[in-house]
């Protein structure tokens, strides 16, 4: 009886206590969505639960949204989770001293210690030291990288087994790409020549993808991130996993360890006579040569470097080979329309496909660049990203504090597909809209009065997020926009691609890049471009 009682009053207090220390948790819940919002708590710890899935996730996602209102909270545990897919929202968190820092969830990469994942002031210094080897003037400097890969990969594509009339597999051409992309990135960020577009016999380029999966999994279950759970529970998975970051720490520590070796040599040798320089002006300025300097100059150590190289080909090289491939997929999907288009346009700047595409033909092409924002609009590479809140700070214009701890999900996935922000058709491919909008935006031009208000006029400049904004947006947009228009330009232009399959029919998955479920329903016919002109 008296132990009764006793475990009674025990509970009453625990009880107590966990409310107290989730105040702030229901109070921000009251403050988003007021009484619904705490009656759904339940209903949505349900759902996520059973949906605790990369596979799953944000198909599941994307179908019960539109039921709650939005932005949402969710208590879990002693913090809140709170998701928010509206640009005012997003303009709020990316651009919130409070909200720098990645969670914990994203510990679960297994390349976790590069600049991606640094915190607080050591991820400002970090920043600062790796922003030189991303400025313009670098980045420019790797268009004879980007065109004569490039003009590899066209040769590879030219090989698929596609000429008479059979199609190939997404995976496949995407596994084609992948390497040349993989090339690209190991010339600029390690300044590192690999024969990667001929041939990847280790599978360096899938160990990478397959890492990232990997990590998908260890980021929405993060008890998987405890090597000992990891291992009772999904055996299989962590001896993949092993097998993969032992391969790609010696693949990257090799590349590093040779080129810190000549680097100290070049440098003992000083201002050597020119000819025995064999690295010229550019590549004395990529990104593995700066993070040298900076161990030379006391501010980095070899392991630091190791992470850091390892991390940047990563992210640098999987964002930039899906970004494309699903660009060619709106290509193939819409053969008639915009494809003729972008293929006039390219013929008239271009004439010569096999020939060098430089920063100034970009510029011309601007039906190109519509068509390449439209397809990061539609199928936007890095759906999702997580923010820690470091300290309690107000959602503007919502009167509502979010408490330090809480996890912040921005949704852009959703967001970019949202017919609030994006029109009716807004879950159409329609590269126009982005033109009409450049149109809006030139000088001089002021709407007619009485004019009714078209949709582009109201869309918000964080509507559109692929590449993140604020302080902690992507340091390689320059870098991966311009060789995502060098490798389109050449594939248009000596290829036709072609598919049956219907983009309404894709179903998503978060595998920190965009991936399909259904990926093995599409197939893709890839015709040399001169030969079907021929017989038409
Ligand atoms: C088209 C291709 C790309 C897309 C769609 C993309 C997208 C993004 C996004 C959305 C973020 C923000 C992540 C977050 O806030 O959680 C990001 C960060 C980052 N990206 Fe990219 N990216 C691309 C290409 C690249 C390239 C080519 C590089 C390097 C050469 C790169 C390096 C980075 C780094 C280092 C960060 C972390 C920045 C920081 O935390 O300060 N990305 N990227
Ligand atoms: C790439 O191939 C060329 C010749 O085909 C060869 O000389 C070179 O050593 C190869 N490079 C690497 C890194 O395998
Ligand atoms: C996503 O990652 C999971 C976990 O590794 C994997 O099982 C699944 O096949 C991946 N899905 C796609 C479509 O790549």
């Amino acid at each position: 009886m008296h132990l009764c009682v006793a475990l009674w009053v025990c509970g009453v207090i625990l009880a107590v206590l966990l409310g107290w220390q989730q105040r702030k948790c229901w109070r921000l819940i009251w403050q988003l969505n007021g009484w619904r919002g705490v009656v759904h708590q339940p209903l949505l710890w349900f759902l996520l639960c059973i949906n605790l899935h990369p596979n799953s996730i944000l198909e599941k996602v994307t179908y019960f949204r539109v039921f709650f209102q939005r932005p949402m909270a969710v208590l879990l545990g002693t913090r809140v989770l709170v998701y928010i897919d509206d640009p005012a929202g997003m303009e709020c968190v990316l651009n919130a001293p409070e909200c720098q820092d990645k969670t914990f969830l994203q510990d679960g990469f297994f390349v976790n210690r590069g600049l991606l994942h640094a915190r607080g002031q050591q991820w400002k210094l970090r920043r600062k030291q790796l922003n030189p080897a991303f400025s313009h003037n670098i980045v420019t400097s790797f268009f004879d990288v980007f065109n004569s890969v490039g003009n590899q990969m066209i040769e590879q594509f030219a090989t698929l087994p596609q000429l008479h009339g059979k199609s190939v597999s997404f995976t496949d051409a995407e596994d084609m790409l992948s390497r040349a992309v993989l090339e690209v990135s190991c010339l600029t960020i390690m300044g590192t020549p690999t024969n990667f577009t001929q041939i990847d016999d280790d599978h360096i380029a899938h160990s990478y993808k397959r890492l990232l999966e990997i990590s998908a999994v260890r980021v929405v279950k993060p008890w998987l991130q405890s090597d000992l759970l990891h291992r009772l529970l999904e055996p299989e998975l962590y001896a993949e996993s092993k097998k993969n970051c032992q391969l790609l720490e010696d693949f990257v520590g090799g590349i590093v360890k040779t080129k810190h070796r000549n680097w100290r040599l070049r440098d003992a040798v000083g201002a050597a006579g020119p000819g025995e320089d064999t690295s010229s002006g550019w590549q004395r300025r990529i990104f593995i040569e700066q993070i040298f300097q900076l161990a030379a100059n006391g501010e980095m150590t070899l392991e630091e470097i190791m992470h850091e190289a390892q991390s940047m080909v990563l992210v640098s090289f999987e964002t930039v080979s899906n970004s494309i491939m699903l660009a060619l997929l709106c290509l193939a999907t819409h053969k008639g329309d915009c494809q003729e288009r972008l293929r006039a346009e390219i013929a008239a700047v271009v004439p010569d496909t096999s020939g060098h595409v430089g920063l100034e033909q970009l510029q011309q092409l601007r039906y190109l660049d519509a068509f390449v924002s439209e397809s990061l609009r539609l199928l936007a590479t890095v759906p999702m990203n997580l923010r820690h809140v470091s300290r309690d700070f107000r959602l503007a214009g919502r009167d509502a504090i979010v408490p330090q701890n809480s996890i912040v999900v921005l949704d852009t996935f959703n967001m970019q597909r949202d017919e609030r922000w994006w029109g009716a058709n807004a879950k159409q491919f329609d590269p126009q809209r982005f033109l009409d909008q450049d149109q809006d935006q030139q000088p001089g031009e002021t709407p007619a009065r009485g004019e009714p208000r078209r949709q582009r006029d109201r869309r918000h400049s964080y509507s559109f997020l692929p590449f993140s904004n604020g302080l902690r947006s992507c340091i390689g947009r320059r870098y991966g926009l311009f060789i995502m228009k060098v490798f389109l330009v050449k594939l248009i232009a000596n290829f036709e691609f072609q598919s049956d399959f219907q983009l309404e029919k894709l179903q998503f998955v978060e595998n920190i890049s965009l991936k399909f479920k259904n990926v093995d329903d599409i197939r893709l016919a890839i015709q040399p471009y001169r030969v079907s002109q021929a017989s038409a």
